[in-house]
């Protein structure tokens, strides 16, 4: 265990060499199991944070460590210009688990948008692409114009033209922004960086009815709520729609850097050379995605997701607290808006042992891994218990 000057020295290493667009807090963390990280003093936190979204099945799961050591033990590298046996189990499970038939692997959430706009505008022929108010769908330029906030764009301008944002959860603003330009309507089923906003089933509903009958394509953005996070395996289940493109990332490869496209039926074919990847399906990525798939179903993470957010969600509806203006989620994605900013909050949890995410500034933002205990929740329920009131 690093002693004091060490600790200090890991962050000065790190600060000194950073590009500088990460805010950074003054943790060093070393190791993790389960829902619990530990830091470089040997301090445990409960993992709220779960990286960011991407720790579903929680921190050095035995059939990741298992999945990876055999994968790489064999072979580490394989482009898509050849056929792998992991790579080819991978697509047919997620066909088999989506319904949609075909996929495009890739490394990152960001990545797995881009690819949905590209398959978008190539298969209808279209450029206008209808995105949401308070929208986050990455960083790369064609998702960044999908992306809402101001913050992440500024600067960056011109983005890619052809991109509008509608109000969220209104049908009606929806109606008249898609037109015989719009090549696809780009959805999260629940808004997590914009402030953890459940959808609307007639929102959703209505998007996909507008998309068939418009010529358009329904892409849901599935990359923070996918995998089991909101109590179903994909959050658009819930609501009773088939989308036409879903894009994954986060927890996809068990927190390895893995992304997905999936594509349905009405998307048209594309043609060799449209998109690629040199990274995309590597085989050590598939077997960890390959485990993962297995560890949510065998252990029902979705249901248990179902269950444990419910809970959590009535124990934090409890909370007796002048700061909280509302509580919102689904699942284990959980939003708690205070009527002030989080980040002097966020410190405090931390000092009792919790890992929490803002969303925006006024937004407390919980997203465990899955195999989180109820014993566990209930200590972070204490910690804001303490720390609001
Ligand atoms: C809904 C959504 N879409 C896209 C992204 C971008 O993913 P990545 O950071 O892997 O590029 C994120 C990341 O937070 C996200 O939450």
């Amino acid at each position: 265990m690093p002693d004091n000057e060490a600790f200090r020295n890991i962050i000065e290493i790190e600060s000194r060499h950073n590009s500088g667009v990460y805010g950074k807090r003054e943790i060093v963390i070393v190791r993790g199991q389960g829902a619990l990280l530990y830091d470089a003093q040997g301090r445990e936190y409960i993992d709220c944070v779960g990286g960011q979204g991407s720790a579903n099945i929680g921190h050095a799961h035995p059939a990741i460590i298992r999945a990876i050591n055999e994968q790489a033990a064999r072979l580490t590298v394989c482009t898509e210009m050849f056929y792998n046996d992991r790579r080819a189990e991978l697509v047919e499970r997620l066909a088999t688990l989506s319904g949609m038939p075909r996929l495009f692997l890739c490394n990152s959430g960001t990545e797995a948008v881009e690819a949905a706009i590209k398959f978008a505008r190539f298969s209808t022929g279209r450029s206008g692409i209808v995105a949401a108010m308070r929208a986050f769908h990455g960083r790369t330029l064609g998702a960044l114009s999908a992306t809402w906030n101001k913050k992440y764009r500024q600067g960056f301008e011109p983005l890619v033209p052809g991109f509008s944002h509608v109000p969220y959860n209104d049908p009606q603003k929806l109606d008249e922004a898609i037109s015989e330009q719009t090549a696809a309507v780009i959805l999260e089923v629940v808004q997590g960086e914009g402030g953890i906003y459940p959808a609307s089933a007639e929102f959703l509903q209505r998007a996909q009815e507008l998309c068939r009958q418009r010529g358009a394509l329904l892409i849901i953005d599935e990359i923070q709520t996918g995998l089991g996070r909101t109590g179903r395996l994909f959050a658009y289940q819930h609501h009773n729609i088939q989308p036409d493109l879903v894009c994954l990332a986060k927890s996809l490869a068990g927190g390895l850097p893995m992304g997905a496209t999936l594509i349905g039926e009405r998307v048209g074919p594309l043609p060799v050379g449209a998109h690629g990847s040199t990274f995309g399906g590597n085989p050590v990525m598939c077997a960890a995605a390959l485990a993962t798939l297995e560890v949510i179903e065998e252990e029902r993470l979705a249901e248990k997701a179902a269950a444990l957010g419910a809970f959590l969600m009535e124990r934090l509806k409890q909370l007796r607290s002048p700061l909280v203006r509302e509580v919102r989620g689904l699942g284990l994605m959980v939003g708690i808006e205070l009527k002030e900013k989080v980040a002097p909050y966020l410190a405090q949890l931390a000092e009792r042992g919790v890992l929490a995410l803002p969303a925006g500034m006024t937004v407390i933002r919980l997203l465990p891994p899955l195999v989180i205990s109820q014993e566990q929740l209930e200590r972070v329920v204490s910690a804001l218990e303490e720390v609001l009131s």
